[in-house]
C-alpha cells in the first residue's frame, strides 16, 4: 500500500515528461572485459532517459557465457539486481558454466559499443542469426524491448501457449505471453500456458532462442517498408536472459533446450491407457456406470477421472457426503484398483472459506497470499470466496504436503492415482476490485450456488483463531529490497503498467488475481503470475511423492511455464468439439512435446465444449490414440460422449486401443529416450525428422509418434480423403497391412477410403518396432504388459533396419532393474544384444519382415504370409527370452 501510493506520484510525474519509445537513447557498452569463454561490460543509458513506461534504468550489466560449444549465454540486467529475476526455485538455467570459447563455439557474440547492439553468428556458415542493431535496446522499470532483424518470412515455430498456425505468422503478429484461461481456445490469444522460446529453420538447419523471463509480455514478428522482417521481445519486466542454441538440426536444438530447462519427468506405463471423464457426472453411482458401460462395451478403459462434481460445493479438498461420500469412493478406487485400474480428481489452487479444515489449516500455516496491509486477499472461484496459496512461503509445502496427504491418504482418504490441476492460471471469477467475492460467485451463477456467507466479522477476544474473522493474521510482507535481490523494483504501477500487452482478455486484472498482490519474499504477481502453476505442479510433485515415495507422480495441469515438463504433463485445456480443434490438437502436441518439452500432452478427445457428433468423435478417438496423454473429457453442458455411446466411435476407439497397445512399449521406449537426453523422440514434427526437406516446414497435421510411425489423419470435416506426404529419403509401409506404399511424383499419397474406423499411420523403412502380442485381448496396461513381444522389422531400400526397446517395471522413480535392447536388421538376419536386467516374464514369440519389394509378395519357404495382426511379410515364429543376446535369421 504504501510503496503503490507514494509513488504513483513519480509516476505520474514522469508520464507527463516521457518522450516516445522511438526516441529512447539505448546504451553505450564501457568498461568491457573479454576472455575467451566470456565477456562482461557496463552498459550506460546513452542519452537523455525517455521514461515511457517508468524510469529507463541508468546502469546496466552485459554478461556473455560461451557455456558450451552449442550454447551461449547472453544477460543484460540492472547493476544493482534489484529487477526481478525468475526464482532459480523453479527455474535454474546453467549459469556461470564457461566450458566453451569464442574460437570453438559454433554460435559467436558480436557487439557494437554505441548505440550497443549485438549479434550472433554461426560459425560454421557465417550466418547472422540474431541481430538487435535495428532499434535501442529500452530497459525500463516497466518495459523492456529488444528487437532482432530477420531474414523476409523466417520459419518460425514455438512461443506458446496459443491456438494459432504451427509455423509462426511473420506480419503483423503478436504473441502474447500472460497465462489465462479461455474457454474454447480463441486464435490470436494467451492461453493457458507461457513459453518463451522458438526454433527458426534456417536454410535447413535450426537454432533456438530462449529468453529466460517470466513477466507478461508481447513478442512481435512483423516485416514493414521502414525496418523489412523482425521479431521484438516486450516485456513488462524482469531481466534479458538469452540462451541461443546453435543445432544445428531441430533434434539438436530440443536436446540443447533440455540442457537450459530440464529433462522431462518419466511417467508410469499405465499413464498411457485410455483415460476417461465429464464435468457433470453427478455422483459416484454415475461414475461406476461409465466403468461398467466401457468394460461391457470392450474398450480397455484404464483410469477413471472425476471433475469438481466430487466436491461439497465446489470446494477443493471436501467430497459432497450425499453424492460422493467418502465409503463410496473409497469402495469406487478398490473396484478400480482391483480390476487393475486407476482414478484421478480434479484439484483447484484456492482454498474455499467455507471450507473450515482447509481454511484454518492454511491459515494456521500462514501460507495463503495478503494483501499489502496484511488482510488475507479474497477473490472467487467455484465455491465462492477463496483465499489462494503463496508458493513462496515456506510454509506453502508441508500445508499442501499435508493437505494431499490427508485428503488422498490411501487408507482414510480416497487413493487416487495421480492430480489433475486446473484453474492455475491461476483463475478468478470476481472482477477487479471484488468488493464483493461472495455475490460475484452467485451472479456467476455457478451451481450450486454457495450458501450467503460473511466474509469478515467483529474479533472474537479469547476465542480460538477459526472464531476470528478471516485474514487477521499478523504476517507483514517484507519488501527489503537492499537485502533482497532479484525480487522487484519498487515503485512500479502493478495492476495498470503503462506499456498494454495484448491480454486476450483485456487488463492484467482480468480472470486473475491482482496483479500487485505481495507473495513472501518480496515477489509480486506482476512478475511470478506466469510460474504460479510452476510452482503448484512442483508442491502437488512433491506432495504426491510425499505419499507414496516410490512411484512416478503423475500431474496433467492446465497452465504451465518453461521447465514444467520436469515435473508434470499438460492438457490443453477446455477446447471444443469442433473440426478445427482435432486439428489443433496435433500442433499443440507437436509444440508441447518437441519445442517446449512437456511430452505428456494431449487434448481432450471429442473436444471438450458444446456437443460433439459421432462422426468427429470416431476420427477424434482414432486421432488421440496418437497423443501421449489420451483422455475423453467433456463439459458439464455438453452431451456425453464416451466412446460406448455410438457403435461406429465404439468400433474406431477398439481399433484405435489396439493399436496403441501394440505400440506402448515403442511408445514408452521412445518417451524414455526423452527423459534420457532431451532428444524430441515423442510427438515430432515432420520437420526434425527430415529438416533438408523445406516441404516439410510447412506441414502441420502429419506428425511421427516416437521415431518410425508417421500418422497422417483425414483433415477435412466430412471428408474420406486425405493426400499425406511422404518423405523421399525414406521408403514407407502402411502399418494395418504392412504393405509398403508408393507415392506419387509429388511424393504424395492420395487416399480415398479412410472410413471412420481408420487412420492413415505408415512405418518409416529401417525401423525395427517391438510388438506386443494380441494387444486387442488386453483389457488394460497391466494384462498388455504379460503378452509376448513379436518384432516387426520394416527394413529400408538397403535391407537394413534397427530399433530399441526399453523396460522397467513401469512406475518407479529410481527402478531397481532396466533392460534396454538394441535390435538390427541386415538383410535376413536379426540381431538383439543389450543389457538385460529387468525380466518382464514374457517372451519374443515371432518375427515379422516387411517387403520392401513394391509387389508385396512375401518371402521366403519357411513362411506363412502373414503375421497375428493381418500384416502381409516374412514371418517366422521364435522363442526367445530376455537373458542375453540372440539372432535369427529370418
Ligand atoms: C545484491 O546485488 C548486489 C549487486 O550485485 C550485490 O553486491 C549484493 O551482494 C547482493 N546482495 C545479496 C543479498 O545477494
Ligand atoms: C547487423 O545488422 C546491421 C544492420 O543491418 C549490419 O550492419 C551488421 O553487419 C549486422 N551484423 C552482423 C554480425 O551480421
Ligand atoms: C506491423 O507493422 C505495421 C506497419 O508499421 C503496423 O501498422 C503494425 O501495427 C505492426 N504490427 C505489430 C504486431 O507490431
Ligand atoms: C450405460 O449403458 C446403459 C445401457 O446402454 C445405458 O442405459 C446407460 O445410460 C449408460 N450409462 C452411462 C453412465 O453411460
Ligand atoms: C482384466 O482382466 C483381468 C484378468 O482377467 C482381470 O483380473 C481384471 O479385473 C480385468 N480388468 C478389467 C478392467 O476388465
Ligand atoms: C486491506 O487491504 C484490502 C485490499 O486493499 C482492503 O480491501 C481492506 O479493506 C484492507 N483492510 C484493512 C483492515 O485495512
Ligand atoms: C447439445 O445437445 C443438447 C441436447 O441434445 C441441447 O439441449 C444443447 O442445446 C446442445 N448444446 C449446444 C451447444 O448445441
Ligand atoms: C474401402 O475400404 C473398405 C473397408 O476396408 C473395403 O471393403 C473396400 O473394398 C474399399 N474400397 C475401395 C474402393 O478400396
Ligand atoms: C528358414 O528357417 C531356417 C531355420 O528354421 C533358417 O535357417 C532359414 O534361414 C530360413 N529361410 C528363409 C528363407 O527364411
Amino acid at each position: 500500500m504504501l510503496w503503490r501510493s507514494i509513488l504513483l506520484f513519480p509516476l505520474l510525474g514522469i508520464a507527463a515528461t516521457a518522450a516516445s519509445i522511438d526516441n529512447c537513447p539505448g546504451y553505450t557498452l564501457r568498461n568491457v572485459a573479454e576472455s575467451d569463454s566470456q565477456i562482461t561490460g557496463d552498459l550506460i543509458l546513452a542519452g537523455s532517459a525517455c521514461n515511457t513506461y517508468g524510469e529507463d534504468l541508468t546502469h546496466l550489466k552485459l554478461l556473455v557465457e560461451y557455456q558450451t560449444n552449442s550454447r551461449l549465454h547472453v544477460k543484460i540486467y540492472d547493476e544493482n539486481e534489484q529487477v526481478y529475476q525468475i526464482p532459480k526455485s523453479i527455474l535454474d538455467p546453467p549459469s556461470g558454466q564457461q566450458d566453451s570459447s569464442s574460437q570453438q563455439s559454433d554460435l559467436v557474440f558480436e557487439y557494437t559499443k554505441n548505440p550497443f547492439s549485438f549479434a550472433i553468428q554461426r560459425s560454421s556458415s557465417g550466418e547472422t542469426i540474431f541481430n538487435t542493431s535495428g532499434t535501442n535496446l529500452i530497459f525500463e522499470s516497466q518495459y523492456v524491448r529488444l528487437r532482432t532483424s530477420l531474414p523476409s518470412n523466417p520459419n518460425i515455430y514455438g512461443l506458446g501457449e496459443d491456438s494459432d498456425s504451427f509455423k509462426r505468422e511473420t506480419t503483423d503478429y503478436t504473441r502474447t505471453l500472460w497465462n489465462t484461461g479461455q474457454a474454447f481456445l480463441p486464435t490470436h490469444s494467451n492461453l493457458y500456458g507461457s513459453h518463451p522460446i522458438y526454433i527458426e529453420m534456417r536454410d535447413s538447419q535450426a537454432h533456438g532462442v530462449f529468453l529466460s523471463n517470466s513477466n507478461g509480455m508481447d513478442i512481435k514478428i512483423n516485416q514493414t517498408a521502414e525496418d523489412g522482417q523482425y521479431l521484438e521481445y516486450n516485456t513488462l519486466g524482469g531481466v534479458l536472459d538469452f540462451y541461443f542454441l546453435s543445432g544445428p538440426a531441430p533434434a539438436d536444438v530440443a536436446r540443447q533446450y533440455a540442457g537450459v530447462v530440464g529433462l522431462p519427468a518419466q511417467q508410469s506405463y499405465w499413464t498411457y491407457g485410455f483415460h476417461q471423464c465429464k464435468y457433470g457426472y453427478q455422483d459416484v453411482m454415475w461414475v461406476a456406470e461409465v466403468v461398467y458401460n466401457y468394460s461391457q462395451a470392450n474398450i480397455p478403459l484404464e483410469t477413471m477421472w472425476t471433475d469438481i462434481d466430487y466436491m461439497d460445493l465446489r470446494r477443493t479438498w471436501t467430497l459432497d457426503p450425499e453424492r460422493f461420500p467418502l465409503h463410496k469412493m473409497q469402495e469406487l478406487v478398490a473396484y478400480l484398483h482391483n480390476h487393475e485400474q486407476h482414478y484421478i480428481m480434479m484439484v483447484d489452487p484456492p482454498v474455499s472459506l467455507n471450507d473450515s479444515a482447509s481454511y484454518d489449516a492454511a491459515v494456521s500455516s500462514d501460507v495463503l497470499i495478503q494483501n499489502d496491509n496484511g488482510t488475507t486477499f479474497v477473490a472467487t472461484m467455484w465455491p465462492g470466496a477463496v483465499s489462494y496459496v503463496d508458493w513462496f512461503h515456506p510454509n506453502a509445502q508441508s500445508f499442501w504436503t499435508g493437505q494431499i496427504g490427508s485428503f488422498f491418504d490411501d487408507q482414510s482418504g480416497v487413493g487416487v492415482d495421480g492430480m489433475w490441476i486446473d484453474m492455475n492460471e491461476p483463475a478468478n471469477f470476481c472482477g477487479y476490485p471484488c468488493s464483493n467475492p461472495v455475490q460475484a460467485a452467485i451472479d456467476g451463477n455457478d451451481p450450486p450456488a454457495p450458501p450467503a456467507l460473511r466474509t469478515t466479522w467483529d474479533p472474537l477476544p479469547g476465542f480460538p483463531s477459526d472464531f476470528q474473522p478471516p485474514g487477521t493474521s499478523s504476517r507483514r510482507i517484507k519488501r527489503d529490497t537492499s537485502s533482497a535481490n532479484m525480487t522487484g523494483l519498487s515503485g512500479r504501477n502493478l495492476d495498470n503498467p503503462g506499456y498494454t500487452i495484448a491480454n486476450g482478455v483485456g487488463a492484467l486484472t482480468v480472470g486473475t488475481i491482482w496483479p500487485d498482490l505481495p507473495e513472501y519474499g518480496g515477489y509480486v504477481q506482476y512478475d511470478t503470475h506466469n510460474l504460479y502453476a510452476s510452482y503448484m505442479i512442483d508442491a502437488s510433485r512433491q506432495g504426491l511423492l510425499a505419499r507414496r515415495p516410490a512411484e512416478r507422480p503423475f500431474i496433467i495441469s492446465r497452465s504451465t511455464f518453461a521447465g514444467d515438463g520436469t515435473r508434470g504433463g499438460h492438457w490443453t485445456g477446455d477446447n471444443a468439439s469442433i473440426w478445427a480443434h482435432y486439428l489443433l490438437s496435433i500442433i499443440q502436441n507437436m509444440e508441447f512435446a518437441s519445442i517446449f518439452q512437456i511430452p505428456m500432452v494431449g487434448a481432450d478427445v471429442c473436444g471438450f465444449n458444446d456437443n460433439t457428433t459421432e462422426t468427429l468423435c470416431a476420427r477424434w478417438a482414432m486421432l488421440g490414440a496418437w497423443y501421449p496423454f489420451y483422455r475423453n473429457h467433456a463439459d458439464i453442458s455438453a452431451n456425453y460422449q464416451e466412446f460406448y455411446r455410438w457403435p461406429l466411435v465404439t468400433a474406431a476407439a477398439q481399433k484405435a486401443i489396439t493399436a496403441r497397445f501394440q505400440l506402448l512399449d515403442y511408445f514408452y521406449t521412445a518417451f524414455y529416450q526423452q527423459t534420457v537426453d532431451g532428444s524430441p523422440t515423442t510427438i515430432i514434427p515432420l520437420f526434425f525428422q527430415y529438416p533438408n526437406d523445406p516441404t516439410t516446414l510447412d506441414i502441420s497435421y502429419q506428425f511421427f509418434y516416437g521415431p518410425s510411425i508417421l500418422v497422417s489423419p483425414v483433415t477435412v470435416e466430412g471428408s474420406e480423403s486425405v493426400s499425406l506426404y511422404l518423405p523421399p529419403q525414406d521408403i514407407f509401409y502402411d502399418f494395418w497391412t504392412g504393405e509398403r506404399v508408393t507415392p506419387d511424383g509429388t511424393n504424395t499419397l492420395n487416399l480415398d477410403n479412410v472410413t471412420y474406423t481408420d487412420i492413415p499411420v505408415h512405418i518409416r523403412g529401417g525401423s525395427i518396432l517391438p510388438l506386443r502380442a494380441n494387444a486387442g485381448a488386453a483389457n488394460t496396461t497391466t494384462q498388455l504388459r504379460t503378452h509376448d513381444f513379436e518384432i516387426l522389422v520394416a527394413p529400408d531400400v538397403d535391407g537394413k533396419a534397427s530399433g530399441s526397446l526399453y523396460l522397467d517395471d513401469g512406475k518407479s522413480v529410481k527402478p531397481a532393474q532396466t533392460t534396454y535392447l538394441q535390435f538390427t536388421y541386415d538383410n535376413g538376419h536379426l540381431s538383439v544384444s543389450g543389457s538385460f536386467d529387468y525380466d518382464p516374464g514374457v517372451g519374443f514369440k515371432g518375427v515379422t519382415v516387411l517387403s520392401s519389394s513394391t509387389l508385396s509378395s512375401a518371402g521366403g519357404s519357411n513362411s506363412t504370409n502373414t503375421d497375428s495382426y493381418g500384416r502381409v511379410g516374412t514371418v517366422r515364429q521364435i522363442d526367445e527370452g530376455f537373458s542375453g543376446s540372440w539372432t535369427v535369421d529370418v
